[in-house]
């Protein structure tokens, strides 16, 4: 490859790698949400019902003023009334961005 179309394509690469890294893995956080929070929560349009008065989280993501990356921190302190996940960053960043899918 000539020098230049590599000159040309590094940045290019460079930007898909980064952008991949930063997306969030919204099939994991699927993954999770049935796992984790699917006792209280109806987490997936086919899930009948949740058992407790936690909101569906098609409600939660289509509330106005909604931010997956609000959300991602906030799933990242303990609060009351849900159990501590403990999770990671990376965790809590696909659960977010699985929430905000259920709202569209
Ligand atoms: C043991 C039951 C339970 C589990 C498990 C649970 N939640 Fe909740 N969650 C609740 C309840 C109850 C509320 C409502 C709290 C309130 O209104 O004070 C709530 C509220 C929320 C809210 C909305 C907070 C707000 O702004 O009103 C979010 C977001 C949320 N849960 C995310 C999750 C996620 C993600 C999981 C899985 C990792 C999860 N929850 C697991 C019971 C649970």
């Amino acid at each position: 490859m000539s020098r230049l179309i590599r000159a040309l394509l590094a940045p290019f690469l460079l930007l898909v790698v980064t952008q991949t890294a930063l997306a969030a893995n919204i099939a994991n956080g699927e993954k999770m949400a049935r796992r984790w929070c699917a006792a209280c929560h109806v987490v997936a349009a086919d899930q009948s019902r949740g058992n407790t008065q936690a909101p569906p989280f098609s409600a939660i993501a289509k509330r106005p003023g909604f931010d997956a990356g609000k959300l991602a921190l906030f799933l990242l302190l303990p609060h009351p009334r849900m159990p501590d996940m403990n999770m990671s960053r990376n965790e809590a960043a696909d659960l977010a961005a699985y929430i905000a899918s259920q709202g569209r």
